[in-house]
């Protein structure tokens, strides 16, 4: 249940049972780029940010976080000021370039990626962020999530790790990419999560994660490793073929070898509530990772 009282404000369009692909993301192209105001929203990222906003009040739902969520990350950028942020999930771009610009802010130099599975969905997300004037900050990596996390852990990209990982993909996988990150020691302890969509439609098995204890997670490792779990962590994917240890079936979910995490990890976790941009209400998790347990 909501403590935010009553939605205000005009909200998207309604969801409806298809809501994505089926030519909407090229119609917002279409719709901005013949826009009244578009010389406007040349590298002016508050601008590009209104017209896709227009679009999802007036056409056509888009799942994008919206103003009411993607305030409570951008306050978080301006505390945590991170050097590398990772988006899992970017959709039309909508997150990449209020948090991008965000970022910019913060004068941190930090760079963001922004990974999208869907090759058309990264087309429409680096075209807006170009138009928004924010493509020295912000990269778009196709592909699966845990494959391009593995690329870019190998190419050394996240050498110095992830300080801020926002999470808005398929949400069973919110919980194997965290793992595979906490197995590649890129989310340390310094790092920050913030979880979408943990209320609409929620995410249980990730709310569990987060917010169990180090002895929890042990626990539920060693037995999911049928007692073998003592030597983690870390697999690292130095010596794996094409940076790739861990394999992934056709839904980008690992099938090999067994992805158990760092347990050792400690996070504090918050729950922040705020408003799906349909006038729906939600949260995100907020959750920092500030230590390891090694006894
Ligand atoms: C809710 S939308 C992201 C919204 C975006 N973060 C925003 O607020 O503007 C989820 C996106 O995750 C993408 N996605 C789904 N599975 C993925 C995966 N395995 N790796 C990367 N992206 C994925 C979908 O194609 C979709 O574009």
């Amino acid at each position: 249940m909501s403590t935010l009282g009553t939605f205000t404000g005009q909200a998207y369009q309604n969801q409806e049972e298809t809501y994505f692909d089926d030519g909407r993301e090229i119609a917002l192209l279409h719709f901005i780029y013949n826009h009244p105001n578009l010389s406007e929203m040349r590298n002016n990222p508050d601008k590009v940010i209104a017209a896709i906003d227009e679009y999802g009040k007036e056409k056509k739902y888009l799942m994008n976080i919206g103003e009411f969520k993607s305030g409570i990350v951008t306050k978080l950028i301006a505390q945590v000021k991170p050097r590398v942020m990772v988006e899992l999930g970017g959709y039309v771009g909508y997150s990449a370039i209020v948090f991008g610009a965000a970022l910019r802010a913060a004068n941190s130099g930090g760079r963001y990626y922004s990974l999208e599975y869907n090759p058309e969905f990264g087309a429409v997300i680096a075209s807006l962020v170009d138009l928004a004037g924010l493509h020295d900050v912000v990269k778009v990596e196709i592909g699966a999530s845990s494959s391009s996390l593995q690329r870019l852990y190998a190419d050394g990209t996240f050498q110095d790790g992830i300080d801020l990982l926002f999470l808005d993909h398929v949400k069973p996988l919110y919980v194997q990419d965290l793992k595979l990150c906490e197995e590649l020691g890129i989310v340390r302890p310094g790092s920050v999560l913030a979880a979408d969509n943990v209320v609409k439609p929620g995410n249980p098995p990730y709310l569990k994660y987060v917010r169990s204890s180090v002895q929890e997670k042990r626990d539920e490792a060693r037995t999911a490793s049928g007692g073998d779990a003592q030597s983690l962590p870390h697999r690292t994917s130095s010596t794996a073929t094409n940076g790739q240890l861990f394999k992934l079936n056709d839904k980008g979910e690992v099938t090999e070898p067994k992805l158990f995490g760092n347990p050792n990890l400690v996070y504090e976790s918050e729950f922040v509530e705020g408003w799906e941009p349909s006038g729906v209400p939600d949260a995100v998790e907020i959750t920092r990772c500030t230590g390891v347990e090694t006894s």
